[in-house]
């Protein structure tokens, strides 16, 4: 699933991220590139992805909860 297209970001990446991140949007960005050019994946509802880096980070955040 696509999560940053300018920087072509999957979420998997965004999940390896999140383990060492927790769900800091901006050390997720920084550490990623996700959100550093457009940045409209930075907004929940960006529709140039299919899951922008807010949504991606709760979905990793749900995901390990388990
Ligand atoms: S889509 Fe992520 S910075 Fe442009």
């Amino acid at each position: 699933m696509l999560v940053c297209d300018c920087m072509g970001i999957e979420y998997d990446e965004i999940k390896e991220a999140y383990k060492k991140h927790g769900d800091d949007i901006e050390a997720i960005s920084e550490d990623t590139g996700a959100g550093t050019a457009c940045r409209c994946c930075l907004h929940e509802d960006c529709d140039k992805v299919d899951l922008p880096l807010p949504n991606a980070i709760k979905k990793a955040k749900e995901e390990s909860e388990f």
